[in-house]
């Protein structure tokens, strides 16, 4: 079999490996311009490690699976590491991470090892050297022997103390010592950076280490002062302070001196524990304030590290656990128009389906044309594409080196995509949007916003059963909605009577919703839900607004002169009364409890906590039943919560709930503690 393709052998693949992996290095280190993503890369080193170990004649001292890093890209004084920096051998599934420990256990012949487990930070690597307690030198790790000096721009970073404070009960410090961490950027400051590169005209950072690292590098102190930079410790090298015996202690001095040191890490009794700590860190990847792309498990004896020793690229009593990438490349097969419910078009990228941490990915959105110019994507280029928290996927940018020349710049249509009516720009606005009201890709986003759960919450109402209604002319606005019986929604394609039954029942049910909720489903300008909200309880039914002027509106809280004016133009608009007169007529509630009495019922003061399925009515008309018995409703359990309500299937918020001895109810005890008349959400009793 021809593993390689192409005719090409073991040698000369391994030489290709090596030449593209040192490029990739100097891309990465020296210019801070990396055209692969890091899972590409690790790639790359495995393939080479396999095609070196089953071929030993063709290993070589020089190899890159020998050294780490590139060499210093020159602009800063080169500089020798006092001890070399080293790198971290990797893993990518809980498999490796226990033929790591495998590993450890039998070098060391133990049964269990006791291990610290630290995020690892997407930053720079950066080696501090003190002496008599004082900042002498901040270095970069460059190849890993030598690196640059970068000391000037070191001391403007506020994390990193210029002199080590005094720690109690530390004991005499080395007159010499050597502090390694990273230096990173945290996620909103590389975005603050970002918005004002943007306002002065300048490409916008790829990611935030990207812009630690650029950042870092400035031949001026004072741009880099002018960065918010932050950092870490996470390493002493070299022989430990007297009375320090292991890491996790060798953390605690490094506290003590004045060193930031991150509060996710943890220690961990053998394997499964460190296996527990690299789940959570993964699952809570997001809701940290700087960029993690993996886990590093480190054994925690000092004792034990110097018995397993290194090797030459990296220490064998520690791993980098890597999580699966967040940027993946694809190709931009093309850009689509969207018409939004306020008309807005918005570019979006059709893409080569991709995998992104665990999520394909076949669209991502292109935010607006100025963009797309400022980062230059065109149709048919490859892009890298990523995927943050639970925000869509966007194109992060094009992949310069792969153009053919076949690309196609973009350019908005003069003409609405769907409607052919012209499209305009608002003054001061970027957004193009389409002239016309009544533009059927309008009706049908505003409809899907109209059934979503934070507005009327109607169940079932999706867009294939929107795009029939409006193809087939039955709904022309909102309020036709409510005009629709049982048989109409069973004929649709794919209904049948049974759904049909239901769907009629959800729309019906939805009448009952309260002025907040109609407010944020008819789609005023500026007017999200939580603001909907505010003014539903403050003027408590649809004729007080609409007689309210912006001033009356300006006295409810979080409403400003935009929002005011949005709402009295809006309810002003002869076509948007109508529309209020017709869902009127047609029996949807247009009141709302007033503030004074909201939170004055059974229970007032709670803070309550939905899990599992309800039988009886959706999680949305419960959490409104809550809020208007006085409760407060929220996501997730503590200590703090009075109250959490089971439905079937309930998980891990109720083993919790138990465990901290929360007050647990069914649905059909809430249900009286709310002293509600049992009426099931789809109009039925039971
Ligand atoms: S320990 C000899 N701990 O990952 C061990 N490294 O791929 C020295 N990194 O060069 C490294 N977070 O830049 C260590 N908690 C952490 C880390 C960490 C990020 C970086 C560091 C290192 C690279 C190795």
């Amino acid at each position: 079999m021809d593993l390689f393709g192409k005719g090409e052998d073991a040698a000369a693949r391994i030489a290709h490996l090596r030449r593209e992996i040192e490029r990739h290095n100097r891309l990465y280190y020296e210019l801070d311009a990396p055209e692969i993503t890091d899972a590409e890369f690790d790639a790359l080193v495995n393939e080479l490690k396999v095609l070196e170990e089953e071929n030993p004649k063709l290993r070589t001292e020089t190899s890159p699976t020998r050294k780490v890093g590139g060499a210093p890209a020159g602009r800063f004084p080169a500089y020798r590491h006092k001890a070399p920096m080293l790198s971290l051998d990797n893993c990518f599934s809980p498999e490796e991470l226990a033929a790591f420990d495998a590993r450890v256990r039998k070098a060391l012949g133990s049964d269990e090892v006791g291990y610290v487990c630290e995020p690892k930070i997407d930053g720079l690597a950066m080696s501090l050297e003190y002496k008599d307690g004082s900042l002498m030198t901040g270095v970069t790790r460059g190849d890993g022997v030598t690196g640059e000096n970068v000391t000037a721009n070191v001391l403007t970073v506020k994390d990193i103390p210029r002199k080590l404070s005094g720690c109690v009960g530390c004991g005499p410090l080395p007159a010499e010592m050597t502090v390694r961490g990273e230096v990173y950027m945290s996620k909103a400051d590389f975005q603050d950076l970002n918005l004002a590169r943007d306002e002065e005209g300048l490409p916008p950072f790829a990611n935030p280490r990207n812009s630690a690292a650029g950042s870092l590098r400035q031949l001026d102190p004072a741009v880099t002062a002018g960065r918010k930079l932050s950092f870490f410790a996470y390493y002493l090298p070299g022989p430990a302070p007297s009375g320090i015996d292991s890491h996790s202690e060798a953390l605690a001095l490094l506290e003590g001196l004045g060193f930031k040191v991150n509060p996710e890490i943890k220690k961990a009794c053998g394997i499964g524990e460190a296996m527990d700590f690299c789940a959570g860190l993964e699952a809570k990847r997001d809701s940290i304030e700087y960029e993690i792309d993996g886990a590093v498990i480190k054994v925690d004896s000092l004792a034990l590290q110097r018995e397993l020793g290194f090797t030459q690229r990296s220490p064998r009593w520690a791993i980098a656990y890597k999580f699966a990438p967040r940027q993946a490349k694809t190709k931009l097969l093309r850009i689509e128009v969207q018409v939004g419910r306020t008309g807005v078009l918005t570019p979006r990228a059709v893409l080569e389906p991709v995998n992104v941490s665990g999520v394909v990915v076949q669209h991502a959105s292109l935010h607006n044309e100025d963009l797309i110019r400022q980062k230059d994507i065109r149709e048919g280029d490859t892009v890298l594409v990523q995927r943050a928290g639970d925000v869509i996927p966007e194109v992060v940018g094009p992949v310069l080196e792969e153009r053919t020349g076949s690309e196609k710049p973009f350019t908005m249509p003069a003409s609405c995509p769907e409607c052919g009516s012209a499209v305009a720009r608002e003054e001061g606005e970027v957004a193009l949007r389409c002239t016309n009201a009544s533009c059927p890709a309008r009706l049908r986003e505003g409809l899907l916003h109209f059934a979503s759960r934070d507005a009327m919450d109607i169940d079932g109402l999706g867009p294939a059963v929107i795009d029939q209604l409006i193809s087939k002319g039955l709904v022309h606005d909102f309020a036709d909605l409510y005009g629709l019986d049982a048989s109409t929604l069973a004929s649709l394609d794919r209904m049948g009577g049974k759904s049909g039954t239901k769907l009629a029942a959800a729309i019906g049910a939805s009448k009952v919703r309260n002025l907040g909720r109609l407010l944020t489903s008819i789609g005023i300008r500026n007017v999200g839900s939580a603001t909907a909200k505010l003014i539903a309880a403050r003027f408590g039914d649809i004729d007080a607004l609409g007689q309210a002027s912006e001033q009356d509106l300006l006295e409810v809280e979080t409403v400003g002169p935009v929002v005011a004016e949005s709402v009295v133009k809006f309810l002003r608009l002869p076509q948007n009364r109508a529309l209020v007169e017709k869902l009127k007529a047609a029996g949807v509630n247009m009141t709302e409890p007033r503030a004074e009495g909201k939170g004055q019922g059974p229970l007032s003061g709670m803070s309550v906590v939905f899990t599992g399925t309800l039988e009886h009515m959706t999680r949305s008309r419960a959490e409104e039943l809550a809020e208007e018995a006085g409760a407060k409703v929220t996501d997730s359990v503590s200590s703090k919560t009075d109250l959490v309500v089971a439905g079937s299937e309930a998980g891990s918020k109720l083993d919790k709930a138990r465990r901290l001895g929360v007050r647990v109810a069914e649905e059909r005890e809430f249900m009286e503690m709310i002293g509600e008349k049992a009426v099931k959400d789809e109009g039925g009793l039971f």
